[in-house]
């Protein structure tokens, strides 16, 4: 449980910023709303005292305590900003501290998280974007506004992120608290691959893509520029760029495609070992077969393939999901796959492996390092696997 300030700031997305207080206190979080004078003409500060852990703060000078500012800036673990203007960026980026939100960060030690709010001009407009770019070189981590409907019926850039996106922000800044993968690019694989039968039917696998998806997000959340090979959906995600695939084939090509320029590597896909030799065509039809036999070949290894011609300082991550004598079949993939870090899962277990939000994973690394996690969330697992890439890249 961390204390978080929760900023709000006067525009229209004040009213997404009640649901992020509620995702936030849902995650076990103390949460103090703050919000500026402008915000109470948008959403009543009644609302968020209802829904917080303390009542919502308005003003500097009319606090039941005497000095409200030093005391929340702090006691705060992480302050979140949701939705931050244009004023208010500008007033931080400056140094202002004319109203409680402001005096609180100027009064506070704790990493910062400013989601963005507005119509495309303005954050398209100069001073806004130089402001943004002096508070993220200052170690403000900013969640990227999105292209959507925004305000009077207007479409464009500009567009808070989602509540659950910003709340993924404030788990990586409070689990790490720094930008660390900024500057740095990082590929992901992610899905179970689909290898086709006919132009209908496919061999497939269980897995969900969750744990992929959970470190490119992660990787986004820490600065990286993240290129996510999925067969699974994946919703957009700000400084993630999507490549869809379908067989181990296509996989294998965007991966290698991708690497160019690559810091970490990450194959979390679950690809299949093999394909179908002779693809029908045509849909195969059921009539007058009490039986039928599918000849399958071979897939070759991505991950083998990716570490046999690597070039350059990448770290390599491998996952293994095994279903009985974990630790050994960990040691020998390890070695046999030439990567840098394996994580394996037993995917037998409950609430671990396939589909599940939560995983239980043994971490090796070349160097004999070793870490186990029991039962945390796929971006825990995340976040510790890439603190750990990080250290090894630090280390060339
Ligand atoms: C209806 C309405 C909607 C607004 N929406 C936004 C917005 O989404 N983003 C923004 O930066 N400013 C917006 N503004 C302007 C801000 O409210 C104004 O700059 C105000 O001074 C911000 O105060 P604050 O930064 O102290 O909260 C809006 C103003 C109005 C009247």
């Amino acid at each position: 449980m961390a204390r978080i300030v929760l900023g709000v700031g006067g525009g229209i997305a004040a009213y997404k910023a009640v649901y992020l207080l509620r995702v936030l206190t849902a995650k076990g979080h103390f949460v103090t709303p703050i919000l500026t004078d402008s915000a109470t003409r948008f959403v009543g500060s009644t609302t968020f005292s209802a829904l917080a852990s303390e009542a919502a703060k308005v003003s500097l000078f009319e606090d039941s305590d005497s000095i409200p500012h030093t005391h929340l800036g702090r006691a705060a673990d992480l302050i979140c900003i949701a939705p931050a203007t244009a004023d208010l960026i500008f007033k931080l980026a400056n140094g202002a501290a004319d109203d409680l939100l402001t005096a609180t960060v100027m009064a506070s030690k704790a990493q910062v998280v400013l989601a963005p709010a507005m119509h495309e001009e303005m954050w398209e407009n100069f001073a806004v974007q130089r402001n943004i770019k002096t508070l993220s070189d200052a170690g403000y981590f900013i969640v990227p506004p999105s292209s959507g409907s925004l305000a009077a019926g207007d479409t464009g850039m500009g567009r808070m992120a989602e509540p659950d996106v910003i709340s993924d922000f404030v788990s990586c800044a409070l689990a790490e608290g720094k930008k660390s993968l900024l500057g740095r690019k990082v590929l992901v694989s992610a899905g179970g691959t689909q290898e086709p039968i006919d132009p209908v039917r496919y061999i497939g696998n269980r897995s969900s893509g969750k744990q992929g998806r959970a470190f490119a997000k992660v990787a986004a959340c820490f600065g990286a520029e993240v290129v996510l090979v999925t067969s699974t959906p994946a919703p957009e995600f700000p400084g993630v760029k999507r490549v869809f695939v379908s067989s181990a084939e296509e996989m294998s090509k965007s991966m290698h495609l991708e690497r160019e320029g690559a810091d970490i590597v990450i194959m979390a896909a679950a690809v299949s070992d093999f394909r179908v030799a002779n693809v029908s065509t045509s849909k195969i039809k059921r009539e007058g077969r009490e039986r039928m036999t599918l000849e399958l070949v071979a897939n070759g290894d991505i991950l083998t393939s990716l570490t046999s011609s690597k070039s350059g300082e990448c770290i390599y991550v491998g996952f293994a999901a095994e279903t009985d004598s974990l630790e050994e079949n960990l040691e020998k993939k390890l070695r046999a796959k030439g990567v840098d870090i394996i994580v394996g899962n037993d995917v037998t277990r409950p609430g671990a492996g396939f589909d599940s939000d939560t995983n239980s994973v043994t971490v090796l690394t070349k160097s004999g390092d070793r870490l186990s996690l029991e039962l945390v969330s796929k971006e825990m697992v995340a976040v510790k696997v890439l603190a750990m890439a990080h250290r090894m890249l630090e280390g060339f």
